[in-house]
């Protein structure tokens, strides 16, 4: 299924539009694009480009946007942020002075989470495939709970456990056999998808964790797939856990929880979007009156608008009847358009430029390879060599991906709050790149 992003039935949004359905960001007629009360001149001047530079007030309100439509629903949820989304120690502090929990899938992302200050007994493990020193670890950290994901881990985590003397509050994650038509990359709740127990399993392999050694199933956890953009999809996967839930009940089991995911998805090119009152209003129409503790596990809702990548034009070339902008930016940078033909906004840094005519033309990085190209047919003006553009809603999904392909070392990473602004990572030295290589010495 092609990704709805993808799909070009309307035309693109205009700068204009796009900047304004952002309020973090606003144009200025003479210091061009800021972001909250910093122009992105200062910082392109300053840390150079590609750059990453990510907003703490968008993210700070969007958590309070999303905690304040689950309180309104009156629904006893926690919001655990999705590590993956952007793992920075910035963006993980801010979720952690917010409130939030965090939902990590890897030991590497539990020990950025608590190095963030999140409190283990608010972090959740889920993932397919834990390894066994990554389960040690959690235990031994005290993680809040283990979304367990099919038989085999159960058993292994059981045997952990136990051998421990600790006990493991378990989530059996289920596979609802939802379709959240969103991007076959990025859909998970299919029954054909790794990932979660099947439906049909779930109640029989719930009974058996409660005789296991080592762990204490509290609940049930599902995650569908990840920018969602209808509430249909959640509303039939919270039905039909909530089924199951009644059916566990039933049975004699106890079930306190249920974790339902995030997915949440972003208007990229100003397509509808759910609220998270259409959120909240979906999950109370269908657990909100079981007695259950909910938790909810957002990555792309609360930082993917708030983040764009800076970048500057190496130069326009013309094959054709083409139009290449080929940027300093590319692919190993920001990976989604080449891997999941996503659309993100880009709109120039200068106001000068911003006003001028448009005409299509191709954004393109550098790498060599096709795939490099961030908008094909995209209206831009004219540009000049190192010319400045903003590739918009790299909040998530941005920087957690980039790779070092070509030999290009990872980008610069800035925070905005306000009128400050702070280098948060600092660009890859090149020769980091190589650092940790050796030539086998027998080859002299
Ligand atoms: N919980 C679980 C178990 C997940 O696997 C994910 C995302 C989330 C929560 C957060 O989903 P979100 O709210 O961010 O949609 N790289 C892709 C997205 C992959 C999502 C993977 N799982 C992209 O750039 O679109």
């Amino acid at each position: 299924m092609p990704h709805p992003a993808a799909v070009p039935h309307d035309p693109d949004p205009t700068f204009g539009e796009l900047i304004a359905a952002r309020p973090h960001l606003s144009m200025h007629a003479m210091d061009g694009l800021l972001m909250e009360g910093v122009p992105l001149n200062a910082v392109a001047d300053e840390v150079g480009t590609p750059a990453w530079v990510i907003s703490a007030g968008s993210i700070r309100g969007r958590l309070r946007a999303l905690q304040a439509a689950l309180d309104e629903a009156a629904l006893p949820a926690r919001v655990h942020y999705a590590v993956k989304a952007n793992d920075h120690l910035a963006v993980l502090r801010l979720m952690a002075l917010g409130g939030a929990g965090a939902d990590v899938v890897s030991g590497g992302e539990l020990r950025r989470a608590m190095l963030g200050g999140i409190d283990a007994g608010h972090i959740v493990f889920s993932g397919v495939g834990k390894a066994e020193w990554e389960l040690r670890l959690a235990l031994e950290a005290g993680v809040g709970q283990v979304n367990v994901e099919s038989a085999e881990e159960l058993a292994m985590l059981s045997g952990i456990a136990h051998a421990m003397g600790r006990m493991a509050r378990v989530a059996l994650r289920i596979n609802p056999d939802v379709d959240a038509g969103t991007h076959a990359k990025i859909t998970t709740g299919r029954a054909d998808n790794k990932f979660g127990i099947a439906y049909g399993s779930a109640a029989s392999l719930y009974a058996h964790a409660a005789g296991l050694p080592g762990i204490e199933p509290v609940g049930l956890a599902l995650h569908i797939g990840s920018q969602i953009l209808s509430m249909a999809p959640y509303r039939a996967a919270y039905a039909r856990t909530a089924d199951l839930v009644r059916d566990l009940r039933a049975s004699g089991q106890s079930v306190r929880m249920v974790d339902c995911g995030g997915g949440l998805g972003i208007g990229y090119r100003g397509e509808p979007v759910a609220s998270p009152a259409a959120f909240a209003g979906a999950i109370r129409a269908t657990l909100g009156s079981m007695e259950l503790e909910l938790a909810v596990e957002p990555g792309r809702w609360l930082v993917g608008s708030a983040g764009l990548l800076l970048a500057s034009s190496v130069l326009v070339k013309s094959t054709g009847d083409r139009r290449f902008v080929v940027l300093d930016a590319a692919m190993n940078d920001l990976l989604r358009p080449a891997m999941y033909d996503a659309w993100h906004g880009i709109v120039p840094v200068s106001a000068v430029d911003a006003a001028r005519p448009v005409a299509p033309c191709d954004i393109v990085g550098p790498v060599c390879e096709s795939g490099d190209t961030f908008a094909r047919g995209r209206a831009l003006p004219p540009l000049a060599r190192n010319a400045r553009l903003a590739i918009l809603d790299a909040g998530a999904y941005g920087s957690v991906m980039s790779s070092t392909y070509n030999a290009r070392p990872l980008a610069a990473e800035v925070l905005v709050d306000g009128d400050r602004w702070s280098v948060i990572r600092a660009r890859q030295p090149l020769e980091s790149l190589w650092a940790g290589e050796t030539v086998p010495g027998w080859f002299e």
